[in-house]
């Protein structure tokens, strides 16, 4: 059994000593790091999370004190009470930040011994994500996850200061609720009280911050878990946070102008980094046509030129044959790519856009000598001069098309970009470049379900000047709504809602509701409708993705205690389980015996 810190209060954290401190009698408690023996003398490298410290056991002081530091292994936890000394000049490290000093043991309690860690503890180890996360408290000792979890940490409370330093109130809702519109798959949770009858977990908090605005709690805030049954990615998880405000009275300019000063706030108090106020901004259709995406990474260029109308008439039916059927020919001049990339490394671009339903890729190398291409043979000389002008192309660049439905070409060209960037290197690091993406169509076409579905969610305002298109083209509506966007990730995103009641009644009728459809799902918003609604707007932010990058990684996961994997289950509590037939019973739930069985 461990012994007792009884009689014992810890004085210091390890990572906090300094030379100040030298002479001082401390009492530090933590993990052992690792121990080396030196002949009489034995060096323990003792862990708390706020760094670590040496600490000293010399034989010639106690004989009992040294045998019993020599017992000592990697993750016992110990207490050890000594007096802070300078290190001889020979023995300062220079790489730990406590490496003028140590401590000079006098006395030492083993609170507890630890088996061999299945890994060590320690950053860049090459340890397995499924070891990590079996045992995440362990990969949760070492360093960088703890300057990742402080990273979050200081975040929300800075996000709390700001918001509360300005009259937002942090109120909370439901976790136990209906089914909320963001258009992912709700996880549900059975009720035992009404048998058959479910609880969602909120997608979002989306229907009950609006009718906290009704309710008259303007400027509201809650930083709050998510539940969304999809696809997980890097920057997606089963349950996330989000940074939910919503506020009164206000139009789009009011919520981006709080906002940017919010983010603003943020990365000076965790990164000391400036952000230059107010951000760029640039509306849905110019992100779509420049980069292909509306999260475009603006920190390099490598834009899509449109050739459409160069090549409308062309020889080359890949290109006209796109554009008569309604379709476009754009391109991306990859700017010195045409003297680095071999004619393999091309081949491979085309089969990285096949991945994004592209037919193809047609290339032309400039080179020095004149232009290299399999379809320069279809283009007329004055196609090709047109395409070379309109691309600035000079000697060295690799010009790339993709012919097809607009859709196709935005999305294969816009990760082709991507993967450009990635290829040649030139994504600048440390630089921030945020802006907002606006006017986005209010509808999208949901080919499987055959109707338009709100891009963002039904109660999302559209734009004053293209109300009157709402039934007759409700394609070409564009909605109040906007997303802030950081190096190529979507942040955040809100929009200006629906207040009228008879302007929400049409945005169902053209999402293909029928009224006691509408009614049935969100009756009580249409009901609260009828009692004095203040115009109203906000945003929510992923803040496992603002975490994410200012913490510098690529995913989420590093940002999140104990996060899932990507089949959606907890490596180390083993959830999902199968549950007692018992509590079955008690919900009325039967499960199907053959998928117990196989336990898939
Ligand atoms: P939205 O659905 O855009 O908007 O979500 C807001 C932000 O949450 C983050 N996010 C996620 N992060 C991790 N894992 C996920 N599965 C995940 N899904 C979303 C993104 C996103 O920008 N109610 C609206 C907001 C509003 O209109 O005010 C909403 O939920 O960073
Ligand atoms: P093909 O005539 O099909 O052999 O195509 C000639 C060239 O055009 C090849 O380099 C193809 O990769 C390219 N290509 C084919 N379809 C498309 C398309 N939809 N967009 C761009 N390039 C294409």
């Amino acid at each position: 059994m461990g012994e007792s810190i009884k009689g014992l209060k810890r004085t210091h954290m390890c990572g906090e000593l300094t030379s100040q401190n030298v002479g001082e009698d401390v009492v530090l408690m933590g993990w052992v790091q690792r121990r080396r023996d030196l002949g009489g003398l034995i060096f323990v490298t003792l862990r708390d999370r706020t760094g670590i410290i040496q600490l000293v056991f010399d034989q010639d002081d106690s004989n009992d004190l040294f045998n019993k530091a020599a017992t000592l292994r990697s993750e016992y936890v110990i207490a050890c009470r000594g007096q802070v000394i300078n290190r001889a000049p020979e023995a300062i490290n220079p790489n730990m930040a406590t490496g003028e000093i140590e401590v000079k043991a006098e006395e030492l309690r083993v609170l507890s011994k630890s088996e061999t860690p299945p890994f060590y503890i320690e950053d860049n180890t090459n340890v397995s994500e499924a070891l990590r996360y079996k045992y995440r408290y362990l990969d949760l000792r070492r360093p960088e996850m703890q300057r990742n979890l402080m990273i979050r940490h200081k975040i929300a409370s800075q996000v709390r200061n700001f918001l509360n330093e300005r009259g937002f109130l942090e109120i909370e809702t439901p976790m136990l609720t209906k089914s909320t519109p963001e258009g992912a798959r709700d996880y549900l949770v059975p009720s035992r009280v009404h048998p058959g009858k479910f609880y969602a977990l909120p997608q979002s908090p989306q229907l009950f911050k609006q009718l906290l605005m009704l309710a008259g709690y303007d400027r509201y805030y809650q930083i709050v878990r998510c539940f969304r049954d999809e696809d997980l990615r890097a920057d997606r998880q089963p349950e996330f946070t989000q940074i939910d405000i919503e506020m009164s009275f206000v139009e789009v300019d009011d919520v981006l102008a709080i906002n940017e000063a919010l983010i603003a706030y943020i990365f000076k108090q965790v990164l000391d980094v400036d952000i230059p106020i107010p951000f760029k901004r640039m509306t849905y259709k110019e992100a779509m046509e420049r980069y292909g995406s509306d999260k475009p990474d603006t920190r390099f260029g490598l834009e899509l030129v449109d050739v459409s109308s160069f090549v409308a008439n062309s020889e080359f039916k890949v290109f006209s044959g796109a554009v008569k059927k309604g379709g476009s020919v754009r391109a991306i001049n990859a700017k010195g790519a045409g003297a680095k990339f071999s004619r393999r490394d091309i081949d491979s671009l085309g089969e990285f856009v096949k991945t994004y339903r592209a037919k193809g890729l047609a290339w032309i190398n400039v080179t020095p000598e004149g232009v290299k291409s399999p379809i320069a043979k279809f283009l007329s000389q004055e196609e090709l001069n047109e395409i070379l002008n309109q691309l600035n192309a000079e000697p060295g660049d690799l010009l790339l098309f993709i012919a097809d439905e607009n859709e196709v070409v935005f999305q294969a060209l816009g990760q082709l970009r991507l993967e450009l960037a990635r290829r040649l290197d030139i994504v600048p690091k440390d630089e921030y470049n945020l802006l907002w993406i606006t006017e986005f169509p209010l509808f999208e076409y949901d080919q499987e379900e055959g109707r338009y579905v709100a891009k963002h969610h039904p109660f999302t305002s559209p734009m004053d000047e293209d109300l009157h298109l709402l039934e007759s083209e409700p394609e070409k509506v564009r909605a109040k709504a906007y997303d802030m966007v950081l190096n190529g990730n979507e942040i955040g995103g809100g929009s200006i809602r629906i207040h009228d009641i008879s302007l929400q009644e049409r945005m169902f009728k053209a999402l293909g509701f029928t009224m006691e459809n509408a009614w049935e799902q969100f009756g009580f918003l249409l009901e609260a409708f009828k009692f004095g609604a203040p115009p109203h707007g906000g945003i929510a932010y992923g803040l496992d993705r603002i975490a994410a990058l200012l913490a510098g990684k690529t995913s989420i996961r590093d940002v999140i205690a104990f996060p899932k994997v990507q089949n959606a289950s907890d490596l180390m509590t083993n959830a999902p389980s199968f549950v007692d037939e018992k509590q079955l019973n008690e919900l009325h739930i039967s499960v199907d015996k053959k998928i117990e069985n196989k336990d898939v």
